[in-house]
């Protein structure tokens, strides 16, 4: 979590730091800072509790004409969000600044110690300690002492460090934490990732574990913290369009990603297949020897969260189609499991950020194990992205809104590709092949149709959020859809209460809660358990349960038993949970909306959990 951005060139650095923050403030937003070095070599910073505009209106008062600075937005681990525990921290004489993200685990013992040798700390953050052990330890240059330093230190990180001592550069470290370094002319910048720099310059560097870069104005070097040695490394071309990371003509980033999901799906699936043979084509999994594919006989799906339902949709469909036993594990406990793997498991790793701290351990635990390591990532040049044997990218362009809505689609999608990849070298037939493809095909126009629902579904966020609670509910393929619609109406809407459950558990417990306050949302498609699904309904009616259905278009009878009807096109039941999410996804915002929060930024949530 948290954002991290740094500027060293021709022009002032605030302007490029603040628009930079603002972002990477999708990362963590409770407080926020800047430092940067004058050009009399004085080191001026600000720090503010609370969103970027705070930080903003404080340095109206306190203008730095300071070309090389660094910049910081916080999600709490250590420490309140206060103005003390704000980034970027320093050593007791104002020298040297630091911006963190990541966790220094072994900080207390440093800590004790640096107070033994008369250091002062201000703050109750993990981070400090890294400033005071500079100064305690400063010998010859800025990048020299870091090698040192960064020995001592135990934990995750992506820093970025100025000092009065050493003023012309911005030493950079990364472990376990994203960094990129991007390179433009007479100046280079600094993020925690490309979609901070997009629209300034478009070489990228992307940092790897145990590695340091020495930036300047016109020049970087990047050295093995293990061996002290230089690392050569390549640039890489940035192809992200500015305009996908800003709101344009919507008032959210959230609407307008729901909104873009018709196009989505064209990126997600461009040139991926051949609907008249009824194939898939998956360039990122061709780089494989074949024979590795064919002989998996097991799938473990690694993801968190929304990526986690995804990867739920995921197993039904492969279990059902390419005939392969799949299950589906939190990073977060996988982790910390003793799996059983080998040789002929496949281990996916489902991420939008490719930064998630437990599904990256999950999936280095798998590789250790020996398992073929694959990941369905959307950002470009993660670490998950290049921690895998191979993998397919999502393309489904930035995603700032912190609750995942268009990458969470484009998972579904990517999924339902890789199962007939998988299916196709297996046993799935021609037609079955065709049938699904042209069906995929199909998805962006049915979209469009679902988002022509965006009125009704503004409306009846408008009745229904004076509700203290809401129970979604759906079988099989949308049993994950259920979780999902909870779980986004949680996070962006979070005065409502919400739970997930599969149809069928309804009667084991959470039917106790059902009376007239206590709506419920029915994913009831007309597919193969749309009868069960209507018991479960006149269940919750029997006990006067207000429900909101989300049914095939044609189904009138549907009307009999809900409240409302949202309708969505008529597909195929495994690409039901794409079309069925959707409606979900704009209820939850404009649920958020009427309850008057903040839908892209809600609060304690940071988009890329990169701490466990
Ligand atoms: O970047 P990832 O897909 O790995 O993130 C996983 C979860 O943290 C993420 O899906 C989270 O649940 C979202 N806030 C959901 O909207």
């Amino acid at each position: 979590m948290c954002g991290i951005a740094g500027y060293i060139g021709k022009n002032q650095a605030s302007g490029f730091l603040l628009d930079a923050l603002k972002r990477l403030e999708y990362r963590g937003y409770d407080s926020t800072g800047i430092a940067v070095l004058g050009k009399e070599n004085t080191l001026n910073y600000v720090r503010s509790v609370g969103k970027i505009n705070a930080l903003e209106e404080k340095m109206k008062e306190r203008q730095s004409d300071g070309c090389i600075g660094i910049a910081h937005t916080r999600w709490a681990t250590h420490g309140y969000p206060s103005e003390a525990n704000a980034h970027p921290h320093s050593d007791c004489n104002e020298n040297i600044f630091v911006v963190h993200n990541g966790i220094i685990e072994n900080y207390k013992i440093l800590k004790k110690e640096l107070i033994k040798n008369g250091h002062k700390f201000e703050s109750d953050t993990d981070t400090e300690v890294i400033a005071h052990l500079i100064e305690e330890h400063f010998k010859n240059s800025l990048e020299e002492t870091m090698l040192n330093v960064l020995k001592f230190i135990e934990g995750a990180y992506a820093l970025a460090v100025i000092s009065k001592d050493d003023p012309e550069k911005i030493v950079v470290a990364k472990k376990s934490s994203p960094l990129v370094i991007c390179i433009g002319k007479n100046e280079n910048f600094i993020a925690s990732d490309s979609s901070a720099i997009a629209g300034y310059a478009d070489k990228v560097i992307y940092l790897d574990d145990d590695e340091l870069g020495v930036v300047t104005k016109d020049d970087y070097k990047i050295i093995s913290i293990t061996s002290n040695n230089k690392v050569q490394k390549n640039c890489c071309k940035m192809d992200l369009d500015v305009a996908k990371v800003q709101k344009g003509e919507y008032e959210h980033f959230l609407l307008k990603e729901i909104f873009e999901i018709p196009e989505v799906i064209k990126n997600s699936t461009r040139g991926r297949m051949i609907p008249d043979q009824g194939l898939v084509k998956l360039g990122g999994l061709e780089v494989l020897d074949q024979s590795k594919l064919r002989n998996i006989n097991r799938i473990i799906i690694i993801a968190c969260g929304t990526a986690s339902f995804a990867g739920l949709v995921g197993e039904y469909m492969l279990e059902e189609y390419a005939g392969i036993p799949v299950e589906v594990e939190l990073g977060s406990e996988f982790r910390y499991r003793k799996p059983i793997i080998d040789s002929k498991t496949a281990v996916i790793a489902v991420s939008q950020s490719g930064e998630t701290a437990d599904t990256l351990a999950s999936l280095s635990e798998a590789k250790r194990k020996g398992a073929l390591t694959l990941g369905i990532v959307n950002t470009v040049g993660s670490t998950i992205a290049r921690e895998t044997d191979a993998g397919v990218y999502n393309h489904a362009g930035p995603e700032i809104s912190v609750a995942s809505t268009k990458a969470f689609i484009s998972q579904i999608t990517v999924l339902a590709l890789l199962t007939v990849y998988l299916g196709r070298i297996r046993d799935m037939s021609l037609v079955t092949g065709k049938r699904i493809t042209e069906e995929i095909d199909e998805l962006p126009c049915l979209i469009e149709k679902v988002l022509e629902n965006d009125k009704q579904i503004r409306d009846l966020a408008k009745k229904y959020s004076k509700y203290k609670n809401l129970l979604f509910m759906g079988r099989k393929y949308n049993y994950p859809i259920a979780e999902e619609g909870a779980l986004k109406l949680k996070e962006v809407a979070y005065h409502i209460h919400a739970e997930g459950y599969a149809g069928g558990e309804m009667k084991h417990g959470p039917i106790a809660m059902i009376d007239e306050n206590f709506p419920s949302i029915f994913i009831v498609p007309s597919d193969s358990v749309y009868e069960k699904n209507w018991s479960n309904m006149e269940e919750v009616k029997a006990r006067r349960g207000k429900i909101i259905a989300i049914a095939t278009e044609g189904n009138e009878e549907i009307k009999d038993i809900a409240d409302d009807v949202i309708y969505i096109p008529k597909t195929l039941e495994i690409l039901t949970p794409i079309l069925a999410a959707i409606p979900l996804h704009l209820f939850a915002a404009y649920m958020g909306i009427e309850l008057g929060l903040d839908i892209d930024r809600p609060r304690n949530l940071a988009k890329s959990v990169t701490v466990e």
